[in-house]
């Protein structure tokens, strides 16, 4: 099973993820015919077989769209651990439940760094969108001086306090936080060697993300314990992101 995702962040509008999404299903369904080698590839990108692609599109909040796509699936960049109530610019569950999403990140470095989530409120967010059966993508890594002061594997393990690592539904997306948006990512040696560390003790998908793009996403993918990619930058056009698919 390979896993792609896409996270928009606060980039494209409704028409534009709307548009995006047309074209990435379009694609999908044509993959789901037969490849330029003549092989029947229907196994690969059917959202319910068990060695399916799983491609997923995390869209800004305000252009959500209805998750009932055949291969997409719509999920949540964000929302607060509560179904509804007075929490000013947030959403809850019960908005995410009108669009049918069930899938979220939680944990990115930029709801960390830039808007001050605390491991302790990550938690309570991982334990309340466990509760309610979401598919988590939490996402973890470390900063430059971190890197190069050697802590990172207890930085990493640091960021699992609260969190339920046996969480079924759980996949764990390792960005160190010097690759993201730099255009630079990680090499391919400490990919290797960080989820080496990480499959030691989690037995979900691991996904690497940090400026990965169609240049790169196929050694990526063939690394050891990699088994999948979560792509910013490179996934805001969407050419770009069938073409980081087109690696499987
Ligand atoms: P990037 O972002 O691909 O632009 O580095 C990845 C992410 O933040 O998820």
């Amino acid at each position: 099973m390979a896993i792609f995702a896409a996270n928009f962040k606060c980039n494209l509008t409704r028409a534009q993820t709307k548009a995006y999404i047309a074209e990435l299903e379009a694609y999908l369904s044509r993959r789901m015919g037969v490849d330029s080698n003549g092989a029947d590839c229907k196994a690969d990108l059917t959202r319910d077989s068990k060695e399916r692609a799983e491609v997923f599109v995390f869209p800004n909040q305000a252009a959500l769209l209805e998750n009932a796509y055949t291969f997409v699936r719509v999920g949540a960049q964000n929302a607060h651990c509560v179904e509804n109530g007075g929490f000013t610019g947030e959403i809850g569950a019960q908005q995410l439940r009108e669009f049918g999403i069930d899938s979220i990140l939680i944990g990115h470095s930029e709801r960390r760094t830039i808007f001050g989530e605390s491991q302790a409120y990550i938690a309570q967010k991982f334990a309340y969108f466990a509760k309610a059966g979401f598919r988590i993508i939490y996402c973890i890594g470390e900063d430059l001086a971190v890197r190069q002061s050697g802590g990172v594997e207890a930085f990493l393990r640091a960021e699992f306090e609260g969190i339920n690592a046996q969480y079924e539904n759980l996949i764990v997306a390792y960005e160190p936080i010097w690759a993201i948006g730099t255009g630079v990512s990680a090499g391919l040696e400490d990919i290797e060697r960080t989820h080496k560390f990480l499959r030691s003790f989690l037995s979900v998908p691991l996904l690497y993300g940090g400026s990965v793009n169609e240049k790169n996403a196929g050694e990526i993918m063939r690394l050891a314990n990699v088994d999948g990619v979560l792509v910013g930058s490179a996934s805001l056009e969407v050419a770009r992101f069938c073409e980081i698919i087109s690696i499987i």
